[in-house]
């Protein structure tokens, strides 16, 4: 490892949390004493690697501003975007004037306050001599199918398929030329996405199921069994 690559995180926190259906955004609900964002930024920090964290939130989000973690040392705030790698791009440019193109970038949902400093160092120590990168995945144990109109027309090959989680991490330069190319493409769900549309082939590292992201009602629970079960 070269000694002056440095390692940034980058938090989309700018979702509205439709399927959640709660009076706020769901990376402000409370879980376990804090909030849901509060959570997972502690968990970025926790991990000592990063140089800063880029925080992509919401303009009229009232809840950000009155966080104590907006106003830490090593955290920035940049404005959220209309999609998810919108707000990504926003992050990446608004640590511009520090990051190398050679920097890594781990990305990281702020939906995922369950994400442990195991996860982070396994998937540094994976890919850190990696000319690309890659994410935290997880083998799908369900058999999945293809269906139309109601109707199974198919079974996948389950050995080729894997859930794409969060951080993904990429160098710094690429990333943000991989998502200006693919800017308002709503295929880009994710980082390594854009980085595939460039023709590239990013890595998995295998993560940790308790790795989840909150994303409906029932999840909020399950990720406070998570954290009581990680002390
Ligand atoms: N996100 C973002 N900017 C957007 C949309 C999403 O920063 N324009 C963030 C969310 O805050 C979340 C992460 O991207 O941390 C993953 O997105 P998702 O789970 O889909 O969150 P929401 O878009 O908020 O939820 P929903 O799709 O149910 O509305
Ligand atoms: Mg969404």
């Amino acid at each position: 490892m070269t000694d002056s690559i440095k390692f940034w995180a980058v938090v989309p926190a700018a979702g509205v949390g439709k399927r959640m259906n709660a009076d706020r955004p769901k990376q402000y609900l409370e879980l376990a004493g804090k909030t849901v964002l509060e959570h997972t930024l502690t968990r970025l920090l926790q991990a000592e690697v990063f140089a800063a964290i880029s925080v992509a939130v919401s303009e009229e989000d009232p809840y950000w501003p009155v966080c104590q973690l907006s106003h830490h040392e090593k955290i920035i705030t940049a404005a959220g975007g209309k999609e998810r790698a919108d707000s990504v791009l926003s992050a990446l440019k608004a640590i511009r004037a520090d990051a190398a193109d050679n920097d890594w970038v781990l990305v990281h949902d702020a939906a995922r306050p369950c994400l442990t400093s195991t996860d982070i160092h396994q998937l540094i120590e994976s890919l850190v001599d990696d000319e690309v990168g890659g994410i935290l995945a997880l083998s799908s144990h369900d058999t999945l199918k293809n269906v139309q109109n109601g109707c199974i027309v198919g079974t996948l090959d389950r050995t080729h398929i894997w859930r794409a989680l969060t951080p993904q991490m990429f160098r710094y330069g690429m990333l943000k030329s991989a998502l200006q190319a693919a800017e308002g493409n709503p295929a880009i769900t994710d980082e390594a996405s854009a980085l595939e549309l460039q023709g590239l082939q990013p890595k998995i590292v295998e993560g940790r199921p308790d790795n989840i992201k909150i994303t409906r009602p029932e999840d909020l629970a399950l990720a406070q069994f998570y954290l009581e079960q990680q002390q």
